[in-house]
C-alpha cells in the first residue's frame, strides 16, 4: 500500500505536448495497418446479405483459380475454435464461422486470402453464397421476445408514494438511436505464427484481453501469444471487444503458415466492430412546489444481438446524481437479428443522461423554476444518495456555478422563444452530469539506469488520449527527472499486465500502478545502500528520487546518487514492480467518486428553414487531479464534438425488413464537422480525488455526457418545442 502521498507538481498537470506527437506527425508511429512482414498475405472478410437464416451453399472453387488467391475460408473449412472466455468489457462475442447460421445482416461468412488486398477484394466480390433465409427478428416490440435484465433493478424508498406526494409531475419517453463509433483508424490486424507462438499487431484497446482470448480460443498458453499495439487510431469503445476479424486473421495465418493482414473497410466498421445500440427511456420525476425531488423512476431498454448482449449502463447514473428519497431503475434488453453492440464513448450514461436531464428541464419548466436552480437544489455533493456514504470527492455544484458564471446564465430570459436576434431564435440550455468510477487492475514496471535515464513499461494502450504523455510526466515527477529522460513503453502484452483503455479507467489505474512501482523501486534501491549510508535503515516511503539521487524525504540534502548505488553492486539498472492497490472501500468509509460536469449551450435557430447552430458551449468538469491540462482539455473538446454529433447528426439506420445497415459510409452517416462546432470553453474544477494516491478521475468520457441534453434543452428554450428523440434534425425545427 502506498501510504505516503506522492510528491507531484513539477511536471504533473503541465500542458506539455504529446511525447508521441513527433512520431505521429512524421508518420513513423506504427499502426497495425503499417505493419508489413515477409511473406505476408492479405485477407478480406465477406459478409452475409441476409439478416437471419442458414448458408446452404458456398461455391469457392472458381475463386481459387483467380490471380493471387491463396485460400478461401468458410464455415466448411474454417478451423474449430474454443468458446470465447469471459473478459471484462472485452470479450469476443462468438467463435466465428463455426457453422452456417446467420444471426445478423453483415455477419462474417467467408474470408478470402490473396497476395494483395486488391486480389482478395476482387475475389471476395465474386463469391457465390446461397442462403435459406428466415424472417429476421428486428422489431423490439415483437411479441416472441422475452426481455432480459441487463443489470439488477435498483430501488430505494417508495416511488409510488413519491409520485403521489409530488406537487408537480413529469413523465415521458425519450429515445436515442444507434450510433457507430467510427474511430479515424480503420481497425485491423497482422497475425503471424511461429510454430505454436502467435504474434498479432492489432487495434485493440486491451492487449491483455486480446491475449487471453486468443490463447483460450486457439488452445495455446498465454505465454504463446504476444499482442502488439504501440499505436491505435482511436476506438471510442470499438476496440474493446475481441471481434471476429482478429480470430479470422489469426486462424488463416495458422492454416497458411504465413503472416496475414486483415484490414476492415469503413462500411465494414459499421457492421463488425460494434456500436452504441438504440435506447428507450421511460422517465417519471415528481417534485414539491419548491423543486425538491420526491421521486425518480427510470425504465430503460436497449437492443442486443442474438449472441451478444448490450453493455447497458443506461440507468447507472440515475440513483447517484440527485438527492431524492424514492428512486427506481430498471434496465432491459431484447435480442434481435442485429449487429453486435458494444461500448461507445460514455456507454449508457450518454443515453441515460439525455433522458434524465431532459426530464429535469421539463420539470423546471412545469415548476416555473430556473433549470439551474432546480439542479442546485437537488444535486448530491457530500453523500452518495444511494448508499448514504461520503463521496471521495464531488464538485458537481461547483461545475454548475462556475459554468453558469462563465456562460452568463443569469441573463437568460426564462420564457421559451423570448430571446431573439433578428429572425433567429436563441436558446440557452444546460445539463448536469456524473460518470461512474471504474478502476480495473493495471501493473507497471519502473526501471532506472546507471546513465540517469528511466523507463516505464506496461501492457496498456494509448488510444490517442495521451497515456504516453501523462505517465511520462508522472514518472518524471516521481523520479525527479525531466520527461525527456523517461521512456514509457506500452502496447505490448509481454509487459506488465494492464487494463484496457476503456471505461475512463486507465489513467487512474495506471498512474497508481506507477506510483506503487516507484515505491518498490525505492525499496530496491535502499537494499543496495551500505550500513554506513546516511539512508541506511530508511523505508521506501521515507525516501524520494530527485535529480538522479535517492534522497531522504524529509531532508533531500541527504542523498545518494543512483548511479553510484548501482555501480557499487556492479549493476546497470534497478527496477520496481507495481500495481494498482485499490483501497479497502469499507475501511475508507468513502464511495469512489467518478468525474462530474455541467454543460451550458447556446443555440441559434432559423425557424424558416429549421437550421440549428450551436453557437457557444461552456463545459466544466470535475476531473480530480488533472495530469496534463492541454491533453485533458483535448479530451473534453473531442467529447463535446461527439456530444454535438449525438445530439444533431449521428444515426445508424437499419433497414427494418432485412437488418442491413442503410447508411454505413461517411457519405451517408453524418458526424459533427468543423462548421458544426463553435468555440468550446473547457474548464476544470474540483480537487484531487481522495480515493487513490494519484488523485485522478477518468475524463475520457464525461465530456460527452450532458452535451445532447443541454442542446435539446436549448432548443426548447429557443422554440418551445420539446424534442425527446435524438438526433434533433432540421425537419423537427421548421416552424
Ligand atoms: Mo470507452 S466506450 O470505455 O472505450
Amino acid at each position: 500500500m502506498t501510504a505516503t502521498k506522492p510528491d507531484l507538481g513539477t511536471w504533473v498537470g503541465k500542458g506539455i505536448d504529446r511525447v508521441d506527437g513527433p512520431h505521429k506527425v512524421t508518420g513513423t508511429a506504427p499502426y497495425a495497418s503499417d505493419i508489413t512482414l515477409p511473406g505476408m498475405v492479405h485477407a478480406v472478410v465477406v459478409t452475409s446479405t441476409v439478416g437471419a437464416g442458414t448458408i446452404t451453399k458456398i461455391d469457392t472453387s472458381a475463386l481459387l483459380t483467380l490471380p493471387g488467391v491463396r485460400a478461401v475460408f468458410t464455415h466448411e473449412n474454417f478451423p474449430r475454435l474454443n468458446a470465447p472466455p469471459p473478459v471484462l468489457f472485452g470479450e469476443a462475442p462468438v467463435a466465428p464461422m463455426q457453422d452456417g447460421r446467420i444471426t445478423f445482416h453483415g455477419q462474417e461468412v467467408a474470408v478470402v486470402v490473396a497476395d494483395t488486398p486488391q486480389e482478395a477484394t476482387e475475389a471476395a466480390r465474386l463469391i457465390e453464397i446461397t442462403y435459406a433465409p428466415e424472417p429476421a427478428l428486428l422489431d423490439p416490440a415483437d411479441g416472441r421476445l422475452e426481455p432480459l435484465a441487463l443489470s439488477p433493478d435498483t430501488s430505494r424508498g417508495d416511488t409510488e408514494a413519491g409520485w403521489a406526494a409530488a406537487d408537480v409531475r413529469v413523465g415521458a419517453t425519450y429515445r436515442t438511436p444507434e450510433n457507430t463509433n467510427n474511430p479515424l483508424g480503420l481497425m485491423g490486424c497482422v497475425a503471424a505464427w511461429d510454430g505454436d507462438h502467435l504474434e498479432i499487431h492489432d487495434s485493440t484497446q486491451g492487449t491483455n484481453a486480446l491475449r487471453t482470448t486468443l490463447a483460450v480460443m486457439f488452445g495455446v498458453p498465454e505465454s504463446g501469444v504476444r499482442v502488439r499495439v504501440p499505436y491505435l487510431g482511436g476506438g471510442f469503445g470499438a476496440g474493446l471487444n475481441q471481434w471476429p476479424y482478429k480470430l479470422l486473421a489469426a486462424a488463416a495465418a495458422r492454416e497458411l503458415g504465413r503472416p496475414v493482414k486483415l484490414m476492415l473497410t469503413r462500411p465494414q466498421m459499421f457492421k463488425l466492430v460494434g456500436h452504441r445500440p438504440n435506447s428507450e427511456h421511460q422517465v417519471r420525476i415528481g417534485a414539491g412546489r419548491d423543486g425538491t425531488l420526491t421521486m425518480i423512476e427510470h425504465r430503460a431498454s436497449t437492443l442486443s444481438s442474438i449472441d451478444f448482449p448490450a453493455v447497458g449502463l443506461l440507468t447507472s447514473g440515475t440513483p447517484h446524481l440527485y438527492n431524492c428519497p424514492n428512486v427506481a431503475t430498471v434496465e432491459r434488453t431484447v435480442r434481435l437479428n442485429r449487429r453486435y453492440p458494444t461500448s461507445m464513448r460514455a456507454p449508457g450514461e450518454a443515453e441515460g443522461n439525455w433522458a434524465i436531464e431532459t426530464a429535469m428541464d421539463e420539470l423546471a419548466h412545469e415548476l416555473g423554476m430556473d433549470p439551474l436552480e432546480l439542479r442546485l437544489r437537488n444535486l448530491a455533493t457530500d453523500l452518495d444518495p444511494a448508499t448514504g456514504k461520503p463521496w471521495s470527492s464531488n464538485a458537481v455544484i461547483e461545475c454548475c456555478r462556475v459554468g453558469a458564471e462563465l456562460f452568463g446564465w443569469s441573463r437568460r430570459e426564462p420564457q421559451p422563444s423570448s430571446m431573439r436576434e433578428g429572425d433567429l431564435l436563441i436558446g440557452w440550455g444546460m445539463a448536469a452530469t456524473g460518470f461512474f468510477a471504474y478502476m480495473p487492475m493495471s501493473q507497471a514496471r519502473v526501471t532506472v539506469y546507471a546513465d540517469g535515464t528511466a523507463a516505464v513499461r506496461s501492457a496498456a494502450t494509448d488510444i490517442g488520449t495521451g497515456t504516453y504523455t501523462i505517465i511520462t510526466q508522472l514518472a518524471a515527477d516521481l523520479l525527479g527527472l525531466h520527461p525527456q529522460q523517461v521512456d514509457f513503453q506500452l502496447g505490448d502484452s509481454d509487459m506488465p499486465a494492464s487494463a484496457h483503455s476503456g471505461g475512463s479507467g486507465l489513467a487512474t489505474s495506471l498512474s497508481n500502478a506507477v506510483i506503487d512501482a516507484v515505491t518498490h523501486l525505492q525499496g530496491a534501491l535502499l537494499d543496495l545502500v551500505g550500513d554506513d549510508s546516511p539512508l541506511h535503515g530508511l523505508g521506501p516511503d521515507d525516501v524520494v528520487c530527485r535529480d538522479g539521487a535517492l534522497c531522504r524525504r524529509d531532508d533531500p540534502s541527504v542523498r545518494v546518487p543512483i548511479a553510484a548505488l548501482l555501480a557499487g553492486q556492479g549493476l546497470v539498472e534497478a527496477s520496481g514492480d507495481g500495481r494498482l492497490r485499490p483501497p479497502d472501500a469499507a475501511a475508507t468509509g468513502m464511495v469512489h467518486a467518478g468525474p462530474y460536469g455541467a454543460r451550458f449551450v447556446e443555440v441559434a435557430i432559423d425557424p424558416m428553414i429549421g437550421r440549428l447552430r450551436v453557437r457557444r458551449v461552456v463545459s466544466v468538469t470535475d476531473g480530480g487531479r488533472i495530469l496534463n491540462q492541454k491533453l485533458a482539455r483535448s479530451q473534453i473538446l473531442g467529447a463535446t464534438v461527439g456530444g454535438i454529433g449525438q445530439a444533431l447528426f449521428e444515426d445508424t439506420l437499419t433497414d427494418p425488413g432485412t437488418g442491413r445497415v442503410a447508411n454505413g459510409t461517411f457519405g451517408d452517416y453524418l458526424v459533427a464537422v468543423n462548421a458544426d462546432v463553435p468555440d468550446v470553453e473547457v474548464v476544470f474544477v474540483g480537487e484531487p480525488d481522495r480515493y487513490t494516491p494519484s488523485g485522478t478521475k477518468g475524463i475520457g468520457e464525461i465530456g460527452l455526457v450532458g452535451v445532447a441534453a443541454a442542446i435539446g434543452n436549448a432548443v426548447f428554450h429557443a422554440t418551445g418545442r420539446r424534442l425527446r428523440d435524438l438526433p434533433i434534425t432540421v425537419d423537427q425545427l421548421m416552424m
